[in-house]
Protein backbone atom coordinates (compact mmCIF):
# COMPACT_ATOMS: atom_id res chain seq x y z
CA UNK A 1 0.00 0.00 0.00
CA UNK A 2 1.31 3.15 -1.13
CA UNK A 3 0.20 6.67 1.37
CA UNK A 4 0.12 9.92 0.21
CA UNK A 5 0.97 12.52 3.17
CA UNK A 6 0.18 16.52 1.84
CA UNK A 7 1.95 19.19 3.44
CA UNK A 8 0.85 22.71 2.68
CA UNK A 9 0.90 26.00 4.56
CA UNK A 10 0.66 29.59 3.93
CA UNK A 11 4.25 30.37 2.82
CA UNK A 12 5.00 27.49 0.55
CA UNK A 13 3.45 25.60 -2.62
CA UNK A 14 1.91 22.55 -1.34
CA UNK A 15 3.49 18.83 -1.59
CA UNK A 16 3.27 15.36 -0.70
CA UNK A 17 4.71 12.81 0.93
CA UNK A 18 4.89 8.88 -0.44
CA UNK A 19 5.88 6.76 1.74
CA UNK A 20 5.11 2.43 0.50
CA UNK A 21 6.95 -0.11 -0.29
CA UNK A 22 9.10 -0.17 -3.25
CA UNK A 23 8.75 3.18 -4.30
CA UNK A 24 12.63 3.99 -5.40
CA UNK A 25 11.72 1.87 -8.36
CA UNK A 26 8.92 4.30 -9.48
CA UNK A 27 11.16 7.29 -8.55
CA UNK A 28 11.11 7.88 -12.33
CA UNK A 29 7.43 7.85 -13.33
CA UNK A 30 6.95 10.31 -9.75
CA UNK A 31 10.18 12.59 -10.95
CA UNK A 32 9.46 13.04 -14.56
CA UNK A 33 6.07 15.66 -14.12
CA UNK A 34 8.39 17.75 -12.00
CA UNK A 35 11.43 17.34 -14.41
CA UNK A 36 11.51 19.23 -17.54
CA UNK A 37 14.60 18.78 -18.20
CA UNK A 38 17.56 17.00 -16.37
CA UNK A 39 18.64 15.50 -13.07
CA UNK A 40 20.71 15.45 -11.07
CA UNK A 41 20.56 12.52 -7.98
CA UNK A 42 22.97 13.90 -5.05
CA UNK A 43 24.19 10.87 -2.74
CA UNK A 44 26.99 9.87 -0.71
CA UNK A 45 29.18 6.90 -1.26
CA UNK A 46 27.18 4.11 0.90
CA UNK A 47 23.53 4.77 -0.56
CA UNK A 48 25.29 5.24 -4.05
CA UNK A 49 26.75 2.05 -4.01
CA UNK A 50 23.25 0.45 -2.23
CA UNK A 51 20.60 2.46 -4.59
CA UNK A 52 21.97 4.49 -7.39
CA UNK A 53 22.21 2.24 -9.96
CA UNK A 54 18.57 1.29 -9.27
CA UNK A 55 17.23 5.22 -8.91
CA UNK A 56 18.99 6.16 -12.26
CA UNK A 57 17.78 3.25 -13.64
CA UNK A 58 14.16 4.28 -12.79
CA UNK A 59 14.51 7.49 -14.19
CA UNK A 60 15.73 6.70 -17.52
CA UNK A 61 12.54 4.38 -17.80
CA UNK A 62 10.66 7.29 -17.06
CA UNK A 63 12.39 9.12 -19.61
CA UNK A 64 14.09 11.67 -17.53
CA UNK A 65 17.94 11.96 -17.80
CA UNK A 66 19.59 11.82 -14.43
CA UNK A 67 23.25 11.99 -13.57
CA UNK A 68 24.50 10.47 -9.94
CA UNK A 69 26.99 13.34 -7.63
CA UNK A 70 28.55 11.48 -4.97
CA UNK A 71 29.74 13.41 -1.93
CA UNK A 72 31.68 11.62 0.86
CA UNK A 73 29.46 9.77 3.53
CA UNK A 74 29.13 11.28 7.18
CA UNK A 75 28.67 14.81 8.51
CA UNK A 76 31.75 16.31 6.98
CA UNK A 77 30.16 16.63 3.74
CA UNK A 78 27.82 19.04 5.33
CA UNK A 79 30.78 22.19 4.65
CA UNK A 80 30.95 24.69 2.52
CA UNK A 81 34.12 23.02 0.67
CA UNK A 82 31.42 20.58 0.01
CA UNK A 83 28.69 23.07 -0.82
CA UNK A 84 30.99 24.85 -3.73
CA UNK A 85 32.24 21.23 -4.48
CA UNK A 86 28.21 20.63 -5.54
CA UNK A 87 27.48 23.21 -7.10
CA UNK A 88 30.34 23.63 -9.12
CA UNK A 89 29.53 20.03 -10.31
CA UNK A 90 26.18 21.01 -11.28
CA UNK A 91 27.34 23.81 -13.52
CA UNK A 92 30.02 21.61 -15.19
CA UNK A 93 26.54 19.57 -15.86
CA UNK A 94 24.81 22.51 -17.48
CA UNK A 95 21.93 22.44 -15.11
CA UNK A 96 19.35 25.22 -15.35
CA UNK A 97 16.64 26.55 -13.77
CA UNK A 98 14.15 24.14 -14.78
CA UNK A 99 16.46 21.22 -13.61
CA UNK A 100 15.53 19.00 -10.63
CA UNK A 101 17.95 17.77 -7.90
CA UNK A 102 17.25 14.51 -6.58
CA UNK A 103 18.22 14.04 -2.77
CA UNK A 104 18.96 10.51 -2.21
CA UNK A 105 20.46 9.41 1.34
CA UNK A 106 20.14 10.23 4.77
CA UNK A 107 19.86 13.40 6.64
CA UNK A 108 23.87 14.60 5.91
CA UNK A 109 22.87 14.51 1.99
CA UNK A 110 19.24 15.86 2.23
CA UNK A 111 20.61 18.95 3.98
CA UNK A 112 23.52 19.43 1.71
CA UNK A 113 21.36 18.32 -1.88
CA UNK A 114 18.75 20.69 -0.31
CA UNK A 115 21.12 23.83 0.69
CA UNK A 116 22.85 23.44 -2.94
CA UNK A 117 19.21 23.52 -4.71
CA UNK A 118 18.29 26.59 -2.60
CA UNK A 119 21.40 28.38 -3.73
CA UNK A 120 21.82 27.12 -7.39
CA UNK A 121 20.52 30.03 -9.85
CA UNK A 122 18.81 31.50 -7.22
CA UNK A 123 16.54 28.40 -6.27
CA UNK A 124 16.11 24.99 -8.25
CA UNK A 125 13.22 22.13 -7.15
CA UNK A 126 14.69 19.32 -5.77
CA UNK A 127 12.64 15.84 -4.72
CA UNK A 128 13.55 14.67 -1.12
CA UNK A 129 14.03 10.43 -1.57
CA UNK A 130 15.41 9.58 2.29
CA UNK A 131 16.98 6.11 2.69
CA UNK A 132 17.81 6.55 6.46
CA UNK A 133 14.13 6.69 9.10
CA UNK A 134 15.55 9.50 11.00
CA UNK A 135 15.53 11.14 7.54
CA UNK A 136 12.04 9.71 6.36
CA UNK A 137 10.34 10.47 9.21
CA UNK A 138 12.12 13.73 10.32
CA UNK A 139 14.72 16.12 8.32
CA UNK A 140 13.08 15.04 4.74
CA UNK A 141 9.74 16.93 5.65
CA UNK A 142 9.43 20.66 6.33
CA UNK A 143 12.34 22.29 4.03
CA UNK A 144 15.38 22.98 6.65
CA UNK A 145 17.97 22.71 5.01
CA UNK A 146 21.87 23.46 6.21
CA UNK A 147 25.67 22.91 6.03
CA UNK A 148 27.62 22.94 9.76
CA UNK A 149 30.35 25.71 10.52
CA UNK A 150 33.25 25.26 12.82
CA UNK A 151 31.52 27.21 15.55
CA UNK A 152 28.37 25.10 14.94
CA UNK A 153 26.02 22.72 13.60
CA UNK A 154 23.50 23.78 10.90
CA UNK A 155 24.21 27.45 11.26
CA UNK A 156 24.25 28.08 7.73
CA UNK A 157 21.43 27.00 5.36
CA UNK A 158 17.78 28.20 4.00
CA UNK A 159 14.19 27.03 4.81
CA UNK A 160 13.72 25.36 0.85
CA UNK A 161 10.68 22.89 1.32
CA UNK A 162 11.40 19.98 -1.83
CA UNK A 163 8.89 19.44 -4.66
CA UNK A 164 7.97 15.53 -3.52
CA UNK A 165 9.14 13.31 -0.75
CA UNK A 166 9.29 9.59 -1.42
CA UNK A 167 9.99 7.49 0.99
CA UNK A 168 10.47 3.67 0.25
CA UNK A 169 10.07 1.38 3.58
CA UNK A 170 12.09 -1.63 1.81
CA UNK A 171 15.49 0.36 2.03
CA UNK A 172 15.37 0.59 5.33
CA UNK A 173 16.20 -3.05 5.34
CA UNK A 174 19.73 -2.28 4.23
CA UNK A 175 20.26 -0.04 7.57
CA UNK A 176 22.24 -1.21 10.49
CA UNK A 177 20.44 -2.05 13.45
CA UNK A 178 21.86 0.78 15.54
CA UNK A 179 20.94 3.71 12.88
CA UNK A 180 17.35 2.23 12.61
CA UNK A 181 17.33 2.21 16.23
CA UNK A 182 18.14 6.10 16.00
CA UNK A 183 15.70 6.59 13.84
CA UNK A 184 12.99 5.11 16.11
CA UNK A 185 13.91 7.79 18.59
CA UNK A 186 12.70 10.65 16.37
CA UNK A 187 9.81 8.46 16.24
CA UNK A 188 8.91 8.35 19.52
CA UNK A 189 9.39 11.89 20.31
CA UNK A 190 6.45 12.97 17.60
CA UNK A 191 4.00 10.66 20.16
CA UNK A 192 5.80 12.27 23.14
CA UNK A 193 5.06 15.05 21.55
CA UNK A 194 1.47 15.51 20.26
CA UNK A 195 0.02 11.81 20.18
CA UNK A 196 -0.67 9.58 23.07
CA UNK A 197 -2.63 7.18 21.16
CA UNK A 198 0.27 6.82 18.63
CA UNK A 199 2.56 6.42 21.49
CA UNK A 200 0.70 3.99 22.98
CA UNK A 201 0.78 1.96 20.15
CA UNK A 202 4.44 2.47 20.10
CA UNK A 203 5.26 0.70 23.32
CA UNK A 204 2.61 -2.15 22.03
CA UNK A 205 2.67 -3.70 18.64
CA UNK A 206 4.52 -0.75 17.08
CA UNK A 207 7.29 -1.72 18.70
CA UNK A 208 8.45 -3.98 16.36
CA UNK A 209 9.40 -1.36 13.94
CA UNK A 210 12.68 -0.72 15.94
CA UNK A 211 13.56 -4.03 14.90
CA UNK A 212 12.39 -3.55 11.44
CA UNK A 213 9.25 -5.36 11.08
CA UNK A 214 8.44 -3.44 7.71
CA UNK A 215 4.36 -3.50 8.34
CA UNK A 216 5.02 -1.15 11.32
CA UNK A 217 7.75 1.17 9.81
CA UNK A 218 5.61 1.96 7.41
CA UNK A 219 2.65 3.01 9.60
CA UNK A 220 5.48 4.70 12.40
CA UNK A 221 6.58 7.08 9.36
CA UNK A 222 3.07 7.45 8.37
CA UNK A 223 2.07 8.64 11.42
CA UNK A 224 5.21 10.73 12.01
CA UNK A 225 5.05 12.41 8.65
CA UNK A 226 1.24 13.35 9.07
CA UNK A 227 2.73 14.66 12.51
CA UNK A 228 5.49 16.75 11.40
CA UNK A 229 3.47 17.83 8.29
CA UNK A 230 0.94 19.19 10.37
CA UNK A 231 3.30 21.18 12.14
CA UNK A 232 5.34 22.48 9.83
CA UNK A 233 2.13 23.89 7.78
CA UNK A 234 1.52 25.98 10.94
CA UNK A 235 4.12 27.39 11.45
CA UNK A 236 7.07 26.56 8.77
CA UNK A 237 9.64 29.01 9.68
CA UNK A 238 9.63 28.09 13.41
CA UNK A 239 7.95 31.32 15.47
CA UNK A 240 6.26 28.88 17.49
CA UNK A 241 5.27 25.26 17.46
CA UNK A 242 7.43 23.69 14.90
CA UNK A 243 9.86 24.11 18.47
CA UNK A 244 7.93 21.48 19.62
CA UNK A 245 9.88 18.99 17.37
CA UNK A 246 12.96 20.23 19.34
CA UNK A 247 12.01 17.81 22.17
CA UNK A 248 14.91 16.08 23.67
CA UNK A 249 16.95 18.14 21.29
CA UNK A 250 18.42 20.47 23.51
CA UNK A 251 19.61 18.32 26.02
CA UNK A 252 20.60 15.65 23.85
CA UNK A 253 22.59 18.74 21.79
CA UNK A 254 24.39 19.30 24.95
CA UNK A 255 25.19 16.10 25.01
CA UNK A 256 26.68 15.36 21.55
CA UNK A 257 28.43 18.58 21.60
CA UNK A 258 30.19 17.23 24.81
CA UNK A 259 31.15 13.61 23.44
CA UNK A 260 32.41 15.69 20.30
CA UNK A 261 29.78 14.41 17.84
CA UNK A 262 31.01 11.38 17.76
CA UNK A 263 28.61 8.88 16.79
CA UNK A 264 30.40 5.84 18.01
CA UNK A 265 29.82 6.79 21.48
CA UNK A 266 26.35 8.36 20.66
CA UNK A 267 24.00 8.92 17.21
CA UNK A 268 22.24 12.41 16.70
CA UNK A 269 18.99 9.52 17.45
CA UNK A 270 20.30 8.06 20.62
CA UNK A 271 21.19 11.95 22.00
CA UNK A 272 17.58 12.78 20.92
CA UNK A 273 16.44 9.50 22.96
CA UNK A 274 18.18 10.30 25.76
CA UNK A 275 17.21 13.74 25.73
CA UNK A 276 13.34 13.24 25.91
CA UNK A 277 14.37 10.77 28.97
CA UNK A 278 15.53 14.21 30.25
CA UNK A 279 12.97 16.59 29.41
CA UNK A 280 10.39 14.28 30.56
CA UNK A 281 12.33 13.71 34.33
CA UNK A 282 13.11 17.20 34.44
CA UNK A 283 9.09 17.93 34.00
CA UNK A 284 7.89 15.87 36.64
CA UNK A 285 10.74 17.22 38.91
CA UNK A 286 9.29 20.72 38.17
CA UNK A 287 5.88 19.40 39.00
CA UNK A 288 4.72 20.22 35.60
CA UNK A 289 4.12 16.20 34.93
CA UNK A 290 2.98 13.35 36.80
CA UNK A 291 5.96 11.48 37.62
CA UNK A 292 4.34 7.83 36.15
CA UNK A 293 4.29 9.72 32.76
CA UNK A 294 8.17 10.31 32.84
CA UNK A 295 8.74 7.00 34.46
CA UNK A 296 6.67 5.66 31.21
CA UNK A 297 8.49 7.46 28.62
CA UNK A 298 11.57 6.11 29.98
CA UNK A 299 10.66 2.67 29.68
CA UNK A 300 8.96 2.71 26.17
CA UNK A 301 12.38 4.53 25.18
CA UNK A 302 14.31 2.21 27.23
CA UNK A 303 13.03 -0.75 25.48
CA UNK A 304 13.04 0.17 22.31
CA UNK A 305 16.94 -0.54 22.69
CA UNK A 306 18.15 3.31 24.07
CA UNK A 307 19.50 5.12 25.97
CA UNK A 308 17.76 7.28 28.81
CA UNK A 309 20.59 7.86 31.84
CA UNK A 310 23.67 10.09 31.03
CA UNK A 311 25.73 7.40 32.06
CA UNK A 312 24.62 5.34 29.50
CA UNK A 313 26.63 8.04 27.08
CA UNK A 314 29.56 9.35 29.15
CA UNK A 315 30.64 10.87 31.73
CA UNK A 316 29.38 14.79 32.47
CA UNK A 317 29.93 18.10 34.25
CA UNK A 318 26.30 19.88 34.76
CA UNK A 319 27.72 23.01 34.47
CA UNK A 320 29.06 22.44 30.79
CA UNK A 321 26.17 20.90 29.32
CA UNK A 322 24.26 23.80 30.89
CA UNK A 323 26.56 25.93 29.30
CA UNK A 324 26.05 24.60 26.20
CA UNK A 325 22.08 24.31 26.95
CA UNK A 326 21.92 28.18 27.35
CA UNK A 327 24.39 28.71 23.93
CA UNK A 328 22.13 26.29 21.78
CA UNK A 329 21.21 28.53 19.29
CA UNK A 330 17.32 28.19 20.23
CA UNK A 331 18.12 30.04 23.14
CA UNK A 332 16.54 33.33 23.26
CA UNK A 333 17.98 36.37 24.67
CA UNK A 334 20.05 34.97 26.44
CA UNK A 335 17.56 32.77 28.42
CA UNK A 336 16.86 28.90 28.34
CA UNK A 337 14.09 27.90 26.29
CA UNK A 338 13.37 23.91 26.44
CA UNK A 339 10.58 21.85 25.31
CA UNK A 340 9.16 20.50 28.19
CA UNK A 341 5.96 18.14 28.64
CA UNK A 342 2.71 18.23 31.04
CA UNK A 343 2.30 14.50 29.86
CA UNK A 344 3.04 12.02 27.04
CA UNK A 345 1.34 13.55 23.74
CA UNK A 346 1.32 16.91 25.15
CA UNK A 347 4.96 18.79 24.69
CA UNK A 348 4.73 22.53 25.20
CA UNK A 349 7.60 25.51 24.75
CA UNK A 350 8.62 26.38 27.98
CA UNK A 351 10.45 30.05 27.95
CA UNK A 352 12.86 31.50 30.20
CA UNK A 353 13.47 28.25 32.14
CA UNK A 354 15.71 28.96 35.19
CA UNK A 355 19.27 27.33 34.68
CA UNK A 356 20.06 27.29 37.80
CA UNK A 357 16.80 23.91 38.41
CA UNK A 358 18.26 22.81 35.36
CA UNK A 359 21.46 22.54 36.57
CA UNK A 360 20.17 21.21 39.76
CA UNK A 361 18.04 18.33 38.08
CA UNK A 362 21.70 17.68 35.96
CA UNK A 363 23.77 17.30 39.33
CA UNK A 364 21.45 14.95 40.56
CA UNK A 365 21.13 13.10 37.18
CA UNK A 366 24.94 12.89 37.27
CA UNK A 367 25.32 11.33 41.11
CA UNK A 368 22.50 9.10 40.71
CA UNK A 369 24.47 7.26 38.10
N1 LIG B 1 13.91 18.52 12.93
C1 LIG B 1 13.09 19.53 13.47
C2 LIG B 1 12.44 20.39 12.42
O1 LIG B 1 12.45 20.04 11.26
O2 LIG B 1 11.91 21.41 12.77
Amino acid sequence: MTTTVPVSGGGFRPYEVVVGHGLLAELGARVAPLAQGRTVVITDETVGRLHGKAALASLKAAGVHGRLLTVPAGEASKSFSELERVIDRMLAFQLDRKDVVVALGGGVVGDLAGLAAALFMRGIDFVQVPTTLLAQVDSSVGGKTAIDTPRGKNLVGAFHQPRLVVADIEVLATLPERQLRSGWAEVLKHGLICDSGFFDWLAGDGAAGAKGDPGALERAVVRSVEIKSAIVGEDEKEAGRRALLNLGHTFGHAIEAELGFDEAKLTHGEAVALGCALAFRFSAGQGLCPPGEAERAEGVIAAAGLPTRLAQAGTFRSAALVKRMAGDKKAEGGRMTLILARRIGEAFVAKEVDAAAVTAFLEREIAAA
